[in-house]
């Protein structure tokens, strides 16, 4: 009896739990990479070593409302003007908003670069040659799925 009502309680709370994904990085470039993590204020510097997986569930900054991964091929970029990628996001309700750009240049240009999100049937942004194109586009998705950036990707 009391077993099987800790069951239900835990079974009641696990889609709680469960709904909110991921913004995740994943490195494929054959160097390392930097990011930061940029809401109300900016996170630490984060490296990522070829083959790396970075990630941080989807949060709400109650200052700045979005978010933004900022990626350099230096250490220090985000600081010294270098060409960053930014992947931003925006977590509304059961929505997460997405897009994907390029600032001071195109760091990753002559790679594919996918921002492609777990559920399959939302849309992604995949720059085959690693160029921004004009303008960002803002795609959206539930927000219980995972948004994958992958630096390198091979193709889109
Ligand atoms: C979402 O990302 C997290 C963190 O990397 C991972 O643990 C989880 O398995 C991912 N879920 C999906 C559906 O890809």
């Amino acid at each position: 009896m009391y077993a099987s009502t800790i069951a239900v309680s835990l079974a009641a709370l696990t889609p709680l739990a469960a709904a909110v994904g991921s913004a995740v990085v994943v490195n494929k470039c054959a160097d390392t990479v930097y990011l930061w993590s940029v809401g109300g204020s900016v996170g630490p510097e984060q490296t990522l070593a070829s083959g790396d997986e970075w990630s941080e569930e989807f949060y709400y900054d109650s200052t700045s409302g979005g978010v933004t991964i900022k990626i350099t091929r230096g250490s220090d970029g985000l600081y010294d003007g270098s060409a960053q990628t930014d992947f931003a996001y925006t977590l509304d309700g059961d929505t997460i908003w997405y897009d994907l750009s390029d600032v001071f240049g195109d760091p990753f240009s002559g790679h594919a670069v996918l921002q492609a999100p777990s559920d399959t049937s939302c849309p992604s942004n995949c720059w085959s040659d690693g160029v921004s194109p004009a303008g960002s586009q803002t795609l959206d998705c539930q927000a219980d799925s995972n948004v994958t950036l992958t630096l390198c990707a091979g193709s889109c």
